[in-house]
C-alpha cells in the first residue's frame, strides 16, 4: 500500500487557491492504494440487482401482516444475505433516504473471522483470490482484502445515504487509520465529523500497553446540510435520574435538613464506581429547597469586574470579594440573585460565595469524544434476553441508542448493514418507546444466526423479556418487522428465458431507479389502466408493459404499438416507455415524444 497525492492536480501550485474552500480538500487529498483497487473501483456499480423476498413465517408478529407479493411498505426490515447485494436491492426504495447508518464491520484482527470472497468480475481478481480462505495472520494481503471488502459497501452506503445523513463506523487499530482515508475519499475529508474513542476494557495482560478502547468514525454526506438542518447536536445528561432517585430517597430520610441530604449526596457519589453515568456529575453535591446544584464561579468573566460589599446572611460582616470582582454589575443585581436564592455562601464571610447552577436547568450536554462504556455489559444483556448464546462482540445498545437519538428524529430510517446480533434494531426500537417516535431500522445480516440471534433478538426485545431489570425491557418495546432474503438476481439471460421474473411492481421500481434516479416504495406506484401508465413526475409519464409470464412477454401484448403510442400522444405529455420492443420506427417516437428502452436490456446499462 502507498499513499499518493494527486499530484498532477496539486502541481497547478496556485489552482485550490481559486476553487471554494470544501473544494480544496478533495484537490489536494492523498489517496490510499492497495491491491486489486482498480478492479474494485467500480464494483458497487456492476453488482446485480435482487429483490427482497419477504418470509412471513420469520418475520414478527408472524405471518398475517406480510403479504407474500413484497415487503410490507414501512415496516422494518431484516434481510439475510450479503450486505453488497442487499445494499444494491435496498437502492431502488432506499437511495437518498436513510437518515443514520451505523456499521460495525469485522476489525479484520488476523483470528481468521472473516473471507473475502466478493465475486469481482475480473480475471486478475479470481486469479488473486482463487484459494481464499478465512483471512488471518498469515495472509500478508489482509489489509488488501479487507479494504476491497469494505470500498464497494462505503460507496452504496453513501448512495443510501440522505443528504442529512450520518454514517457511524466502528474500527479498532487494525485498520481504523486504513479507513479513514477511505472515508475521507469516498465522503470527502470536509465531511468528517469526529472519531469518538469508546473505552470499553483494561487487559491488565498486555505486553507493552493496554488497549482497551475502539474508534467510531463518524462522516456526513454533507456536512453543510447536516448545519442548515439539524443545528446543534445535543443528548440528554445520562445518570440525572439516578440522582433525583437518591435525593427523593434522602429527603425522606432528613426531611428538609438540606445539609444532612447535601452530605448523604457526596456520601453516595462515593460509593459509586467510576463508570456509573452518575459519576460525571458529581460536583451536583448540594441541595436545597430547589433542587441539586453545583456552586459555580460568581465572579466577571476574565477578572476586573465590580466591588462592593456584599454581607454574610449569619455572620453580618461583608464576604470575601472574589479576585476577579463580583459579577452582577451592581448592588441591586447582587440583592436580587440573593434574594432569589442563586447565592451559596460559605459557613463564614471569610469564604467567597458561589452561584448556584441547578442540575434540572441543565438537563442538556454536547456530546464528547471520548467515552467509557464496561463491554462486558452488552455480552451480559444480551444473555438476559436471548440466552446463552455465542456471540462475540456485541455493541451496547444504549450507546449506538445515543447516536441514534442525536441524528435522528421521528420518522427517520436507520441502517445496520452489519447487523450482527441486532443491537441496532434494539436501539432503535427502545429510542422509540422513550419517546414516541415511529423510527424505522433495516438490518443486514449474511450468516445463518439472522433468523436464530438477529431476529430472535429482535422478536423478543419487541414481545418483552422476562427477568430484565428495566420496565420497558420486561414489557417489550413493541413493533413488528418483515423478514427477508434476497431473491435470484436480475440477469439478462434469466430474464429472456423466463426462469427468474420479478413482479410488476419490483421491476417497476427498479426501472424509476434506474432510468429516472427515483427511488420509491412500491406503494408510491401509480398504476393506471390506460395503457401500464405507473408512475408520473410533473413533467414526464412512465409506462411499462410487463406481466410476469414468458408467453406473455413473447406475445403482442409486451409491444409498444402505434396504436398504444397514439394513445399516449394524445395525452401530451413527454414519456418513458419499457416494453419488449416497438412497432415504430426511432423517427416517429421522437415527433411523439416518446423515449423508448427496451427490456430486459434497460436494466443493465448503468451495470
Ligand atoms: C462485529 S459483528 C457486528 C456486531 C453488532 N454490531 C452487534 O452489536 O451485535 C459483524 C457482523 O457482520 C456480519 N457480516 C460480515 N460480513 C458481512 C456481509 N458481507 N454481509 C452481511 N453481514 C456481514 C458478521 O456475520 C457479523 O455478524
Amino acid at each position: 500500500m502507498v499513499v499518493r497525492p494527486y499530484r498532477a492536480l496539486t502541481r497547478l501550485w496556485n489552482l485550490p487557491y481559486f476553487l471554494p474552500t470544501k473544494w480544496r480538500g478533495w484537490i489536494k487529498m492523498p489517496t490510499l492504494e492497495f491491491k486489486g483497487k482498480q478492479h474494485i473501483y467500480a464494483h458497487h456499480l456492476t453488482v446485480p440487482y435482487s429483490p427482497l423476498v419477504p418470509d412471513p413465517q420469520r418475520s414478527h408478529p408472524p405471518p398475517a401482516h406480510v403479504a407474500d407479493s413484497g415487503p410490507v411498505s414501512e415496516d422494518n426490515l431484516i434481510i439475510h444475505g450479503d450486505n453488497l447485494r442487499a445494499l444494491k436491492a435496498l437502492l431502488p426504495r432506499y437511495a437518498g433516504k436513510i437518515k443514520c447508518i451505523y456499521i460495525d464491520p469485522p476489525y479484520n484482527t488476523g483470528n481468521g473471522g472473516w473471507a473475502y470472497d466478493d465475486n469481482v468480475n475480473s480475471p486478475l481478481m479470481q486469479a488473486w483470490l482463487k484459494d481464499n480462505g478465512p483471512v488471518d495472520n498469515e495472509d500478508l494481503e489482509r489489509h488488501d482484502k479487507w479494504l476491497c471488502m469494505i470500498w464497494p459497501r462505503l460507496q452504496l452506503l453513501r448512495e443510501l445515504l440522505a443528504e442529512d445523513g450520518i454514517i457511524f463506523v466502528s474500527i479498532d487499530d487494525n485498520e481504523q487509520h486504513h479507513l479513514r482515508m477511505l472515508l475521507d475519499e469516498i465522503f470527502g475529508e470536509s465531511n468528517f465529523v469526529a472519531s469518538f474513542v469508546w473505552e470499553g476494557t483494561a487487559k491488565n495482560d498486555a505486553r507493552f500497553v493496554s488497549v482497551g478502547h475502539d474508534y467510531i468514525h463518524t462522516y456526513a454526506k454533507s456536512v453543510d446540510r447536516v448545519k442548515t438542518n439539524s443545528g446543534r447536536w445535543r443528548v440528554l445528561k445520562e445518570g440525572i435520574e439516578d440522582i433525583q432517585k437518591c435525593v427523593e430517597v434522602l429527603k425522606e430520610r432528613h426531611g428538609d435538613d438540606y445539609q444532612s441530604i447535601s452530605m448523604g449526596l457526596k456520601d453516595w457519589y462515593k460509593s459509586l464506581p467510576r463508570n456509573h453515568k452518575s459519576w460525571q456529575h458529581r460536583h451536583y453535591r448540594c441541595v436545597d429547597s430547589e433542587g441539586v446544584y453545583f456552586p459555580g464561579d460568581i465572579s466577571w468573566p476574565g477578572g476586573g469586574g465590580p466591588r462592593y460589599d456584599v454581607l454574610h446572611p449569619v455572620t453580618r460582616k461583608p464576604v470575601t470579594v472574589p479576585a476577579g470582582g463580583w459579577r452582577f454589575p451592581d448592588e441591586e443585581k447582587m440583592r436580587a440573585a440573593i434574594q432569589a436564592n442563586r447565592v451559596h455562601f460559605a459557613d463564614t464571610e471569610v469564604g467567597v460565595p458561589n452561584l448556584k447552577r441547578y442540575l434540572h436547568e441543565t438537563t442538556e450536554q454536547v456530546l464528547t469524544s471520548v467515552f467509557y462504556q464496561d463491554r462486558r455489559a452488552a455480552h451480559q444483556n444480551l444473555r438476559r434476553i436471548i440466552g446463552d448464546i455465542k456471540f462475540e462482540y456485541p455493541k451496547d445498545e444504549r450507546v449506538i441508542g445515543r447516536l441514534i437519538e442525536t441524528v435522528t428524529s421521528n420518522r427517520d430510517i436507520i441502517l445496520d448493514s452489519f447487523a450482527g446480533s441486532g443491537t441496532t434494531a434494539h436501539a432503535t426500537l427502545a429510542l422509540n418507546k422513550v419517546d414516541g417516535g415511529n423510527r424505522r431500522f433495516i438490518l443486514v445480516e449474511c450468516e445463518e444466526y439472522a433468523d436464530t440471534i438477529t431476529a430472535e433478538r429482535v422478536r423478543r426485545v419487541i414481545g418483552g423479556v422476562l427477568g430484565t431489570k428495566d420496565d420497558a425491557s420486561r414489557d417489550g418495546m413493541g413493533g413488528s418487522f418483515t423478514y427477508c432474503t434476497l431473491g435470484s438476481p436480475f440477469d439478462a439471460e434469466s430474464l429472456l428465458s423466463g426462469d427468474s421474473l420479478p413482479k410488476f411492481e419490483t421491476l417497476a421500481v427498479f426501472l424509476l431507479y434506474t432510468a429516472a434516479g427515483l427511488s420509491l416504495e412500491p406503494k408510491a406506484l401509480r398504476t393506471s389502466r390506460n395503457g401500464q401508465r405507473f408512475y408520473q413526475t410533473k413533467t414526464i409519464d412512465f409506462y411499462l408493459y410487463y406481466e410476469p409470464n414468458i408467453e406473455w412477454l413473447r406475445s403482442d401484448k409486451a409491444m409498444l404499438t402505434p396504436e398504444r403510442a397514439k394513445k399516449i400522444k394524445k395525452i401530451g405529455r413527454p414519456a418513458i416507455v419499457f416494453g419488449a420492443g416497438k412497432y415504430l420506427s426511432q423517427h416517429n417516437l421522437t415527433d411523439m415524444g416518446i423515449k423508448f428502452c427496451q427490456l430486459p436490456y434497460e436494466l443493465f446499462k448503468d451495470g
